[in-house]
């Protein structure tokens, strides 16, 4: 049998989480998939779609990302493309848009059999065991990359990548500054960023003293240059400010360098302090929006005119769109060979195995993934399912 954890789009008023429910189902077939449904993909039990040729994946590990959490909360543009039915004969959505499977059936000379792939675009419904899929939804990886490294890939290690090659030209010792310093996304960057010789300073939720020390020893051996908790820059910056109108740092937990690129992903008062934090002419990049949607940065005169700072949106499915489909996929496949090479190493994630799950327990950790994620409890690790 198959399984996929789907959500009713119909959420108790007054609750932010929709009912999830892992639902058993046939296995889809390419062929049977093909003959009968392939007109109308979203009605689909095991989602399918048009295209050249068509695969059968056996999803293998997918994350539970900020972008799932959004999406199950309504608050994201792209919804999931892909739907399975509950036994009442309803069809809900099957959310999950990033994840690594492995093709088991394929109609085009693309896929063979065995090889491992991650979704090319966003929406693709990761979070079930099989699916019946259009060649060109699919991106191949090199084979012997771990599943849940894999899985980490697009909405990971892919946006840290981008974010040091692709949104301002870096030089060796330039300074960039980062926020929720603990994230998968910083873990990836200051692992890339030290190869390239660019220093990163990470900046992380306030925490018992001796919790803060250990993650500033992590993130330290891991390539960050400095680690700051949040209350920790606020000061530093006030201290800054009233000894050195220049801009220039003083008390040491700041490099002494300018600092050129800020990359924030929670917004809100973080945010402003990463602002601040900016040389002048620096870049402020709004990265994510872990301070919840209604935070907001005040941006004055001080910064655009006087400080000539530039502020400036990511996402990271628009640089790739932008790249074209060739150049793309050749960057996942480097970014993918990055963790064979030992170049890239994940960060820790609480593994949550279907096929050893009893009843209820997947969706009582995906009820404890959106608590803790909604929470100011620190320490959150990332849940990412082993499917097969
Ligand atoms: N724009 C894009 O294309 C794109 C793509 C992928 C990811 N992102 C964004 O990148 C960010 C990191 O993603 P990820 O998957 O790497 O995250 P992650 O591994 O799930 O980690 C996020 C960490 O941020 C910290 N955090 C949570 N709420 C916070 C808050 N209110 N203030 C400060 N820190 C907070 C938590 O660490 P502690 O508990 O240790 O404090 C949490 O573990 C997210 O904002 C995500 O939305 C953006």
């Amino acid at each position: 049998m198959a399984q996929s954890l789907v959500y009713t789009t119909s959420a108790t008023p007054g609750t932010t989480t929709p009912p999830s429910l892992l639902v058993s189902h046939a296995i889809p077939s390419v062929s049977s998939v093909s003959a009968s449904t392939a007109a109308d993909p979203s009605s689909s039990s095991s989602g399918s779609e048009e295209g050249a040729g068509q695969v059968l994946v056996r999803f293998l590990a997918a994350p539970v990302n900020r972008v799932d959490l959004m999406v199950l909360a309504g608050r994201y543009p792209i919804q999931p493309k892909h739907t399975a039915p509950l036994p009442d004969g309803t069809s809900h959505p099957i959310p999950g848009f990033d994840g690594c499977g492995v093709i088991t059936t394929s109609t085009t000379p693309l896929f063979t059999p065995g090889d491992l792939v991650i979704p090319r675009d966003l929406g693709l419904g990761t979070w079930r065991t099989h699916a019946v899929l259009a060649a060109s939804a699919l991106v191949k990886l090199p084979g012997g990359v771990d599943p849940i490294d894999a899985a980490l890939i697009r909405s990971g290690a892919l946006i840290a990548r981008l974010l040091l090659e692709n949104v301002t030209p870096l030089r060796e010792g330039d300074c960039v500054i980062a926020s929720a310093g603990t994230s998968g996304v910083s873990q990836f960057l200051v692992q890339l960023a030290r190869k390239r010789g660019v220093r990163v300073v990470l900046v992380v939720r306030d925490r018992d003293e001796a919790v803060l020390a250990g993650v500033k020893a992590e993130l330290l051996a891991l390539g960050a240059d400095a680690v700051l908790s949040e209350s920790e820059l606020e000061a530093e910056l006030e201290v800054r400010a009233s000894k050195t109108p220049n801009g220039t740092a003083v008390t040491g937990l700041l490099p002494k360098e300018p600092i050129v690129l800020a990359l924030d992903s929670v917004f809100g008062h973080v945010g402003q302090l990463l602002a601040s934090a900016l040389a002048p002419g620096g870049k402020f990049v709004l990265v994510g929006l872990l301070a919840g949607p209604s935070a907001s940065v005040t941006v004055t005169t001080e910064h655009l005119f006087t400080r000539q700072l530039s502020f400036l949106p990511f996402r990271g499915s628009e640089h790739l769109k932008r790249m074209g489909s060739v150049r793309a996929e050749q960057f996942i496949y480097e970014t993918a060979r990055m963790f064979i090479d030992g170049t890239l190493k994940r960060p820790t994630v609480k593994v949550v195995d279907w096929g050893k799950a009893g009843e209820g327990e997947v969706e009582e950790a995906l009820k404890t993934a959106v608590q803790m994620a909604g929470g100011k409890e620190v320490g959150h690790v990332k849940t990412v399912w082993k499917l097969n």
